[in-house]
């Protein structure tokens, strides 16, 4: 997995161009191995996290079709069982005509781990970039804070 180059500044999250450009790179390079035998759809994403590291997954679909896990809570998986839990950003690539935010069911995973300000970029086939905050794509979250 690569490693991030370049300061990580904390708090209204500073994430440079070069490591949102090295997380859609470590998205898309991991793309082919999506197990996608009923949709084709192959999707990669990218957690950086908060020890500067990239951690990468991809969708993985099942004959069952409901349990198919999306690429975004793969990465998330990967990420905790790496011994992580902060989310600093989030890198979608897919073959899509235009680049595909995540699902509602990720919006709220990926809240779990980070927070309103956590930048989330996407890219489509053609190369064209979407960037959001993850408090746009899922505004009056319910999370952690809630259950306190
Ligand atoms: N998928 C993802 O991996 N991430 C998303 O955010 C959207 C959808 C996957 C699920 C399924 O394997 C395929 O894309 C088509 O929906």
């Amino acid at each position: 997995m690569p490693e991030v180059e370049g300061p990580i500044e904390e708090g209204p999250r500073q994430i440079d161009d070069a490591t949102l450009d090295e997380m859609l790179q470590a998205a898309r390079a991991i793309m082919p191995s999506a197990y996608v035998p009923y949709s084709g759809f192959h999707v990669g994403a990218a957690l950086l996290n908060e020890d500067g590291t990239i951690r990468a997954a991809v969708n993985v679909e099942n004959a069952s079709y409901p349990l198919s896990v999306c690429a975004e809570r793969n990465a998330a998986a990967v990420m905790v069982a790496s011994g992580h839990s902060k989310i600093l950003a989030v890198a979608v690539a897919t073959n899509a005509a235009h680049p595909t935010p995540p699902c509602g069911g990720c919006r709220q995973v990926l809240w779990e781990f980070g927070d309103a300000d956590t930048p989330v970029v996407a890219e489509g086939a053609n190369g064209v970039r979407a960037r959001w905050r993850l408090g746009e794509l899922l505004p009056h979250a319910f999370g952690p804070d809630d259950l306190r």
